[in-house]
C-alpha cells in the first residue's frame, strides 16, 4: 500500500510503485482535474504542488510521493483560489485544458514569490503550454492577483 497525502487528506492505495501520479490521482483517487496532456513532461497539464513545488505528476512515479505534501487543482489553498477567481475575473480559459496546470504553476511561483516580475512570471510560466494562446491573460491575471 502505498499512502499519499493530497489535500489535506490520506489516501491509500494499492498501485505499482513505478505507476506515474497522474494516473494515480486520476484513475484510482478520482482527482481528474489533473489533465494529461503529453506525457512526457513537456507540456504542465499534468502539474500538481508537490511540497509547494510545481511538478509534472507523469513523470514521478507515485511511490516516491510518500511522505509529500501534494497539492492539486481541486485543493484549496489561499493563493490558488485567489488566483482561480482572477483567472475567472478576466476570463482567462479558452478551451481549458491547460488551465489546470497553469494555475498550479502559478499558485507555486506566489507562494514562493508574492510579487513576481515580468520576467518572474515568464520564467515560472515557461513550462506550461497553452495550445489556444491564452499566456497574456494568465499574466495580467497573475499580476491583478499579486497586487
Ligand atoms: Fe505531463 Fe504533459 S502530461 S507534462
Amino acid at each position: 500500500m502505498i499512502t499519499l497525502n493530497i489535500n489535506g487528506k490520506n489516501h491509500e492505495i494499492d498501485a505499482d510503485p513505478s505507476m506515474p501520479l497522474l494516473w494515480a490521482l486520476r484513475d484510482i483517487i478520482g482527482y481528474t482535474g489533473t489533465k494529461y496532456g503529453c506525457g512526457k513532461g513537456l507540456c504542465g497539464s499534468c502539474m500538481v504542488l508537490m511540497d509547494g513545488t510545481a511538478i509534472n505528476s507523469c513523470l514521478m512515479p507515485v511511490s516516491a510521493m510518500q511522505g509529500r505534501t501534494l497539492i492539486t487543482i481541486e485543493g484549496e489553498t489561499e493563493n490558488l483560489q485567489k488566483l482561480q477567481q482572477s483567472w475567472a475575473d478576466l476570463n482567462v480559459p479558452q478551451c481549458g485544458f491547460c488551465q489546470p496546470g497553469q494555475l498550479i504553476s502559478a499558485t507555486a511561483l506566489l507562494n514562493k514569490n508574492p510579487k513576481p516580475s515580468e520576467e518572474d512570471i515568464d520564467n515560472a510560466m515557461a513550462r506550461n503550454i497553452c495550445r489556444c494562446g491564452t499566456y497574456q491573460r494568465i499574466k495580467k491575471a497573475i499580476q491583478n492577483t499579486a497586487e
